[in-house]
């Protein structure tokens, strides 16, 4: 048979051609992904990481509503409002905004007179920034906001993420950075509510480029998700992260050195080098030595997520896990400071409860909760005075997120974080942002409006209150006390 002989070299040949093709293709698709990924990312304005400023100033802001009786310390709180002010008033290049609800301007008449005006103030300078010739630039992935559309006629570009496509989840991420050196980060959203009924805490970052570039990289990202409902897999590198958890950023705030990084969630969202959230919060508890002072609205373990219309529940152990290891091994001070609100999940007395059961019978153990509740009923969908605070601040480190400190949060939710360790313990560093943060917390604690578990006599008719509020939740919950 000559079958073979004649047949062997026109095999070789078809696969000469085959393995061309081949390559051929994989040029093109080189080629391809390249020309994509330098379309990602844009210009970082000739500031590099080499060359940018770390000797900044760090400022804590609030917003704490009016019917709230607190006594603030003047010399040290900065109002919300007056922070954002005072970021337009530096801007001369841009302005890039972050926040998961357009809604400064309240047409609900009841709030129309005094409270609601700072919102509308902010609006108007924000529609301003045309005339100054500053670029304003917006991530959202809200649709139809009228407010969106009128900033896009006035000259901003509005870019839309789709959330929905990536995990089914929200941008809850807030921030500003202006001329790629001011930033801010904190609870509070371009809202009305923010910078009137609800109590924000946030932090102002002047003068710093180095963060600046490194929060400019996660804007970046976000802007780059305009119009996809994909992530790619290959990145850029100038959306890589200049800072993390292994490498942090050296600098100074106000004349204290210190370290910072920017983290961020859910994880599909961190690009190459960028630590978690999670991972920036454990790193601040398990840093402690002496106390770990915690504020946020709602605090659950747990995560859900639904699967073809159904809904699968899981303990979440990260955070809680940190805070058992840092009270009953490291005879670490907690507090954690909870929002006793409509929106409280009934679980949480369960597992707030779990984590108190820690300390039984120990000597060196201390950790106590309360919950943070505005007397005054609440009748319409506005809460006044909730606590909207998302922070953790220890003997030598802070961090301020977006995040309430729920599973579900982290594990779907676009969210960012500002990490700051100080280099020097507390007492040499009287002034530091912790020393202010920390006593922001203690008025909070030590205020009317905190209300203990457990305790003195009159602090068991407030247990009971919860308890009811907490049955008439779960009969709400409609035979489903996991939804969340
Ligand atoms: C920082 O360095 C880059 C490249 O090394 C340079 O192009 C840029 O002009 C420098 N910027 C400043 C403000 O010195
Ligand atoms: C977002 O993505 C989802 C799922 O891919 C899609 O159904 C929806 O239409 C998108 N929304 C917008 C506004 O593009
Ligand atoms: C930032 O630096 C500039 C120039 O060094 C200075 O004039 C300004 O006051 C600083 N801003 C703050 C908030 O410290
Ligand atoms: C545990 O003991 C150390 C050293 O005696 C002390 O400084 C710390 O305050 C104690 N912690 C608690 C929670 O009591
Ligand atoms: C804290 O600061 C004081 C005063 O500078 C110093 O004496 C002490 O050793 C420091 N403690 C730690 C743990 O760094
Ligand atoms: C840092 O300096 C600024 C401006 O001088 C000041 O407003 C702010 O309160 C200071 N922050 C801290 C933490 O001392």
């Amino acid at each position: 048979m000559a079958g073979p002989t004649t047949q062997e070299p026109l095999k070789t040949q078809q696969k000469c051609i085959a393995i061309f093709a081949l390559m051929c293709c994989f040029a093109v698709l080189m080629v391809l992904i390249f020309s994509s990924v330098d379309v990602w990312g844009d210009d970082e304005d000739g500031i590099t990481e080499e060359n940018c400023s770390n000797d900044c100033r760090i400022v804590l802001v609030e917003n704490i509503p009016d019917d709230l009786s607190l006594l603030v310390d003047g010399r040290h709180h900065f109002p919300l409002s007056v922070g954002f002010h005072t970021l337009l008033d530096q801007a001369k290049h841009s302005v890039e905004v972050v926040s998961p609800v357009w809604d400064l301007n309240s047409w609900d008449l009841e709030t129309m007179a005094s409270t609601a005006k700072q919102g509308q103030l902010l609006f108007q300078r924000l529609l301003s920034l045309k005339s100054r010739g500053v670029k304003l630039k917006i991530s959202s992935s809200v649709t139809n906001s009228a407010e969106l559309k009128t900033l896009a006629a006035h000259n901003a570009e509005v870019h839309f993420v789709n959330m929905t496509a990536f995990t089914r989840g929200g941008l809850h991420s807030s921030f500003w950075i202006v001329d790629r050196k001011h930033i801010y980060i904190g609870s509070a959203a371009m809202d009305w509510r923010s910078l009137s009924k609800r109590k924000e805490l946030g932090v102002m970052v002047y003068n710093c480029s180095c963060l600046g570039l490194d929060l400019h990289r996660v804007f970046s990202f976000y802007w780059q998700l305009h119009d996809r409902d994909y992530i790619p897999s290959i990145w850029s590198k100038r959306v890589t992260a200049l800072y993390g958890k292994h490498n942090a950023l050296e600098l100074q705030l106000n004349a204290t050195w210190a370290t910072a990084y920017v983290s961020t969630s859910p994880e599909l969202f961190c690009t190459k080098d960028r630590t978690r959230d999670v991972d920036a919060i454990s790193q601040v508890i398990q840093s402690a030595k002496t106390f770990i002072f915690i504020s946020v609205t709602d605090y659950l373990p747990l995560v859900s997520r639904s699967f073809r219309g159904t809904s699968v529940t899981r303990y979440w152990s990260p955070i809680d896990e940190v805070i058992r290891e840092a009270v009953v091994v490291r005879g670490v001070r907690v507090r954690l400071l909870i929002s006793f609100w409509k929106k409280t999940h009934p679980l949480t007395f369960n597992f707030v409860t779990s984590l108190k059961s820690l300390c039984m019978h120990l000597h060196n153990c201390s950790l106590e909760v309360k919950f943070f509740s505005h007397n005054k009923e609440q009748k319409d969908d506005v809460q006044h005075g909730l606590n909207h605070n998302k922070y953790v601040v220890t003997d030598s480190a802070l961090y301020v997120g977006n995040h309430d400190w729920v599973g579900s949060d982290f594990a779907i939710n676009a969210g960012v974080g500002l990490m700051v360790k100080m280099k020097n313990n507390l007492t040499d560093s009287r002034l530091s942002i912790l020393e202010q943060v920390k006593a922001a917390f203690e008025r909070d604690w030590r205020s009317r409006y905190a209300k203990s578990l457990q305790g003195s006599k009159n602090q068991e008719s407030k247990y009971r209150n919860l308890q009811q509020a907490k049955i008439q939740m779960e009969i709400k919950e409609e035979n489903n006390p996991l939804s969340l």
